[in-house]
């Protein structure tokens, strides 16, 4: 099932997220609609945050073919290495695209739709996307790394095109 995204300014964007502690059903299906919901707007990363679900859950999937998807529950990120700056969009804030500066590298915790712990090293976008992703379970959003003057301006834009808010 295809689920709306949260918008930017929408305040649900800002709530943060609780972990899985139970992996049942409805877990499994919560990640496939994700993965139907990322994949149909087309994105290459979605965090249940922005389908308004506040569970520690992200889907991603980098590759042209989109048939490599990668699902983290309860995400940590252990290790961060090295720096790295590029250009990022997000589904909940269309139509923008900013430099944003990440880790080049990570490493994280994190487990999959079955509740069994993995460790995954990340660098380049897959890297870039997690802790795009990360943020959203925490309650921010790849605009906040931007000065006050880009995001005032950004508000504005906002505002004037008249999106739902
Ligand atoms: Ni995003």
């Amino acid at each position: 099932m295809i689920l709306p995204i949260l918008h930017y300014p929408d305040k649900r964007l800002r709530k943060i997220a609780e972990e899985v502690e139970v992996f049942d059903d409805s877990i499994s299906v919560l990640v496939d609609d994700m993965f139907e919901t990322m994949y149909q707007a087309p994105g290459i990363g979605l965090a249940a945050t922005q389908i308004n679900q506040h569970k520690r859950i992200i889907v991603i999937d980098i590759s042209e073919q989109q048939n490599e998807p990668i699902c983290l529950i309860n995400p940590v990120i252990t290790e961060k290495i090295g720096k790295t700056e590029s250009e990022e969009g997000c589904l909940s804030v269309p139509d923008y695209v900013e430099s944003i500066k990440r880790f080049e590298s990570i490493k994280v915790d994190a487990m999959n739709q079955k509740g069994e712990n993995f460790e995954m090293d990340a660098s380049d976008l897959l890297s870039i996307c997690i802790q795009h992703e990360v943020d959203h379970l925490n309650g921010i959003l790849f605009v906040d790394h931007l000065s006050k003057l880009k995001q005032g301006r950004l508000i504005k834009k906002t505002k004037k095109s008249g999106k739902e808010l």
